[in-house]
């Protein structure tokens, strides 16, 4: 399965998805990794591993792609034969023409468990509001913030030394290992959808 990844920043997770690829362990091929902004540094690790890079402007507004540039990310992964998009710290909100050409093929990683901590900042968010355990999840996207289908979450305990720094550094650590891991079970067809509830098929239970 070809995979595009859309980012805006880092690219730690890209890094981590590029790992797994080159280590066999997620049997995918990424065709294209696309940003909204040229100095993503996620752009530099795709050139790095040869993958194919697109910088699109974004139009004029801050939180969201204009029209008409969701119609060029639209062509741009339909071109490069992407059937599963991931959003790794793609900073806008993936609106109707994306998920239209993709329904149910949208990935996103957040960093909390949702539906705990939707929206900017989610560590900091939990770091204030002074929960014990935080982490991240991977979810389906739908058309509103942080909502869809959760495939996988990750646990990480706040210590009582933490700053946001710190903590977000332990969620990363979990990021990298559920992302790849959910898009290798989407990618061999092992989630079984139905409303809410992601069934992964062929689970061991302990
Ligand atoms: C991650 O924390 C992810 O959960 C959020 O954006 C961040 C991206 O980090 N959606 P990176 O660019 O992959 O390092």
């Amino acid at each position: 399965m070809k995979i595009g990844v859309l980012l805006s920043g880092s690219g730690s997770n890209l890094q981590a998805i590029i790992d797994a690829v080159k280590n066999g362990s997620l049997p995918v091929e990424i065709g294209l990794v696309l940003s909204d902004n040229p100095d993503a540094f996620g752009l530099r690790r795709a050139e790095k591993a040869g993958i194919k890079t697109r910088y699109i402007p974004p139009g004029p507004k801050r939180t969201v792609l204009s029209p008409g540039a969701e119609e060029k990310y639209v062509t741009a992964l339909k071109e490069a034969g992407v059937e599963l998009v991931c959003l790794a710290g793609f900073m806008r909100v993936i609106k109707d023409k994306i998920l239209a050409a993709f329904p149910g093929r949208v990935l996103n990683i957040h960093p909390s468990i949702l539906p705990s901590f939707p929206g900017l900042k989610a560590w900091k968010q939990a770091l204030d509001y002074g929960v014990r355990f935080t982490g991240c999840t991977v979810h389906l996207v739908e058309n509103s913030v942080d909502t869809g289908p959760i495939i996988l979450q990750a646990v990480v305990p706040v210590r009582p030394e933490d700053i946001p720094e710190t903590l977000l550094s332990r969620i990363h650590q979990q990021e990298h290992i559920i992302y790849p891991l959910a898009i290798k079970l989407f990618a061999e067809g092992k989630l079984e959808i139905s409303g809410r509830q992601v069934r992964i098929l062929n689970q061991v239970s302990s």
